[in-house]
């Protein structure tokens, strides 16, 4: 676990692929069905909202020239994650860095509603191993962090399900032993490689220069495990992932057995 921050060169600050379309037709009907799942904002990360979107608008015009912002109305963040594939995190310091602002559609097993308001180190209490490791260079990295200097980074896991709005808690993979002794993994259903999905999130932190506020996009891709069988040095690289991965991330990521698994459907 480490906290892999890169520079990011600001033309690759968003990301546009073949899933645009999809992806925000999806957006609009969870900010339809479920907004109080998909957004929350408080009223002090208003004037930083109003500063992303429009920050968006002159990524678009430099970098995006046939993509614009099509809309004032309604939150400025809401507005901001309407036409852009990315989740839209707005964080404030006081005390310390709190998640003021969010439109999160495609959350991988949090909930947005239980981590707005929250510091950096209460959103992460749930990570083993994340306030020992990853709490005091984060913290300082966020403190010293200049608009002028982005950066990035990726998060990735394993899941058995590639629906990108999850706004679930983590649970047991079915392919894994679910942390029990008792179960018979040959009535399992999830042999297929097709059933399980190597997950990425890209995510960017930015500083804005007027407010001071930080922004932080997630951008997902999925692509099913049948999807990358041609690589095998991948799967070489995420059994040794996932066999490295210390026991209680691995209970957390809901990975129990599962390196074994892969290794039985593979061979
Ligand atoms: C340098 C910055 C950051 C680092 C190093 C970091 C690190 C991590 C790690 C290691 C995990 C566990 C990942 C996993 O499941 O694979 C995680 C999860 C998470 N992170 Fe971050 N993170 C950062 C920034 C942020 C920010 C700015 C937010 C603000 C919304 C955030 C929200 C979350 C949430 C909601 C989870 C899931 C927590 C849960 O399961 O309850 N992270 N992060």
């Amino acid at each position: 676990m480490a906290m892999g921050l890169r520079p990011l060169d600001i033309s690759r600050w968003l990301e546009i692929d073949e899933h645009r379309s999809a992806q925000l037709d999806l957006k609009r009907r969870l900010l339809e069905e479920s907004r109080d799942v998909v957004v929350a904002t408080r009223p002090e990360a208003d004037a930083a909202s109003a500063e992303l979107l429009e920050e968006i608008r002159r990524w678009f015009a430099t970098f995006a020239p046939d993509l614009e912002v099509n809309s004032t109305a309604g939150h400025p963040i809401v507005t901001a994650a309407r036409v852009v594939q990315e989740d839209l995190c707005v964080l404030l310091r006081d005390d310390a860095w709190r998640l003021q602002a969010a439109c999160v559609c495609f959350p991988s097993r949090w909930s947005l509603a239980s981590k707005i308001g929250r510091t950096m180190d209460q959103i992460h209490a749930p990570i083993p191993g994340y306030g020992e490791l990853l709490s005091v260079p984060t913290n300082a990295a966020f403190d010293r962090l200049k608009a002028e200097r982005p950066f990035w980074r990726l998060n990735w896991t394993l899941i058995d399900d590639a629906s990108l709005h999850q706004p679930t808690s983590p649970r047991p993979l079915r392919g894994g032993s679910l942390g029990r002794d008792d179960l018979d993994l040959e009535d399992l259903d999830h042999d297929d490689l097709d059933h399980w999905f190597f997950r990425v999130e890209r995510q960017t932190i930015r500083r804005l220069p007027s407010s001071g506020a930080i922004v932080f996009t997630i951008h997902n891709y999925v692509a099913s495990l049948e999807q990358l069988r041609g690589t095998p040095e991948f799967f070489e690289h995420l059994q040794l992932g996932i066999d490295t991965t210390p026991a209680p991330m691995q209970e957390y990521k809901g990975w129990v057995g599962v390196a074994r698994r892969l290794r039985e459907i593979l061979n």
